[in-house]
């Protein structure tokens, strides 16, 4: 592997030629008039829809076209993930109702890959357990699927490759977009922080960042695509390490011409600094929304999930992006129930989303992940009293983004038309803070900004009217 000034480990290019010829060889072994078919589909995060695009773009390579059923698939491949138990059972479900599949079609190809494949003890069960998977292989070698694809074809031997590194990045491999107004942009992977309850860093590897010049221009490519809302992806963005910062960064995606809008996620709130909420005030692409998880309102438990911040220096941080972004959205992520979280300590969560007023929080139960420190430690409220602690929480948050969605009611906003809405002739579009609007309009309009009035409001949904 070369390193560049940074550490980063970028996968030479005479490994990637090899992969293209390999994907070459693929490509030639089918009939001109009869495609494989492939069906990809992707759990989890936008990071790993960010990789399942380059995986069906490597697909293509290889001279497959995609269908949306598993039932005419000559290949499936399912992109997973682990964050928490409840992702991990749906994917052994799917996996499991597959062996039907393999039976009315031998020759199929089965493969797995993403977060939760990249853990030991799931490949282990997966190899004993489900013998119609014919490939396992994890996140560090999704550029390697044409070698591995190759292999399976012409030996039918079974593989699992999940190699344990600190993780590379492969620049160059194709990706096939969804065809949206939306599109995903990793500017970095992996993740150093080691929160106790969370997978990611165990699954995805060390922090590594893309140099500022493939970024860019891959956004540039975006952009002449006619992506208008792309958003730059990263565990915690803030620790962009590049050879500029995140700021500077976002500053370069800035200047690139074109009438698109710029977000990124995940703000982790250590890192963010009063250097990107300038930049993001400054920038007029980028949107006035931050999400910045704070995960709990407790200091304690905060301390206890290695967040490295304590609530006053969160609610700091907050304070300071009002004040420079006075129509700032807000949203966060919540964990309810962390092992030895108190019901006291919970209130204090409830008193900080009064305190912030966020738009929309992602609440979540935590969920046990092996071979993380929360794991291990003790846990003693049982699961039926964190189910009400978390209907308290979101009856609250529902109060709160109803008071918000009201506030809008006849302000005027600049929004991009995203897709078709529930009923006939609307259209759902997304405000440059990440609210969507529901307007009524022609489809024809999908793709395009356009200037809206608040006419009605909901906790969910505003409604708007073309001005
Ligand atoms: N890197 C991002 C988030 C990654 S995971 C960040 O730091 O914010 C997305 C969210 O899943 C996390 O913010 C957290 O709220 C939730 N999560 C992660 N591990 C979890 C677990 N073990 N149980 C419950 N929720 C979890
Ligand atoms: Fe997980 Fe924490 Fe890393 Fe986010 S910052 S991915 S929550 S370890
Ligand atoms: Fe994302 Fe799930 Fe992996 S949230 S990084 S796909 S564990």
């Amino acid at each position: 592997m070369t390193k560049d000034k940074c550490g980063t480990c970028f996968v030479p290019e005479g490994e990637l030629d090899i992969q293209r010829e390999f994907a070459a060889k693929v490509n030639a072994m089918w009939d001109t008039n009869a495609a494989p078919k492939a069906f990809v589909r992707t759990f989890g995060c936008q990071q790993n829809v960010a990789d399942g695009q380059r995986i069906m773009g490597m697909l293509s390579q290889m001279g497959y076209t995609f269908t949306d059923t598993t039932d005419d698939a000559d290949l499936i491949i399912f992109n997973t993930c682990a964050v928490r138990e409840h992702a991990e059972d749906r994917v052994i479900g799917n996996v499991g109702a597959l062996k039907h599949h393999k039976k009315l079609k031998p020759d199929s190809v089965i493969a797995l890959c993403g977060c939760m494949m990249q853990q030991q003890h799931i490949a282990d069960k997966i190899k004993k357990s489900f013998p119609h998977v014919d490939l396992v292989f994890g996140t560090h070698v999704v550029h390697k699927l044409p070698e591995y694809l190759h292999s399976i074809l012409t030996k039918r031997k079974r593989r699992v490759e999940i190699p344990d590194m600190d993780g590379v990045i492969a620049e160059g491999i194709p990706s096939i977009h969804d065809g949206g107004v939306r599109g995903w942009l990793p500017i970095m992977y992996g993740c150093n922080n080691f929160c106790t309850y969370c997978i990611v860093p165990y699954v995805r590897g060390r922090e590594r960042s893309r140099l500022p010049e493939d970024i860019i221009a891959d956004l540039k490519k975006m952009v002449e695509s006619g992506i208008k809302d792309i958003t730059l992806l990263g565990q915690n963005v803030n620790s962009y390490n590049g050879g500029v910062s995140f700021a500077q960064l976002l500053r370069m995606a800035n200047d690139v011409p074109g009438d698109f809008v710029i977000r990124f996620m995940t703000s982790h709130p250590k890192d963010c600094t009063k250097e990107l909420l300038l930049a993001m005030a400054e920038c007029e692409k980028v949107e006035k929304h931050l999400h910045l998880p704070v995960q709990s309102g407790s200091s304690r438990v905060l301390k206890a999930m290695n967040r490295h911040y304590d609530r006053e220096k969160y609610l700091e941080l907050i304070k300071t992006a009002k004040q420079l972004m006075p129509d700032i959205v807000l949203t966060s992520d919540i964990i309810v129930g962390f092992p030895g979280e108190t019901y006291e300590e919970f209130c204090e969560t409830v008193s900080l989303i009064k305190e912030v007023e966020y738009q929309t929080l992602f609440t979540f139960i935590y969920s046990k992940r092996k071979g993380t420190p929360a794991a291990v430690m003790e846990d003693n409220v049982l699961r039926k009293e964190k189910g009400k602690w978390f209907t308290q929480l979101c009856d609250e948050q529902e109060k709160i983004a109803e008071k918000l969605s009201a506030s809008q009611i006849g302000k005027r906003f600049r929004v991009l038309c995203e897709e078709k809405g529930r009923t006939e002739n609307t259209v759902n579009a997304r405000t440059l803070c990440n609210q969507i609007v529901e307007i009524s309009c022609d489809e024809a309009l999908i793709g395009q900004f356009v200037d809206v009035k608040i006419t009605d409001a909901s906790a969910w949904i505003l409604k708007g009217k073309i001005i």
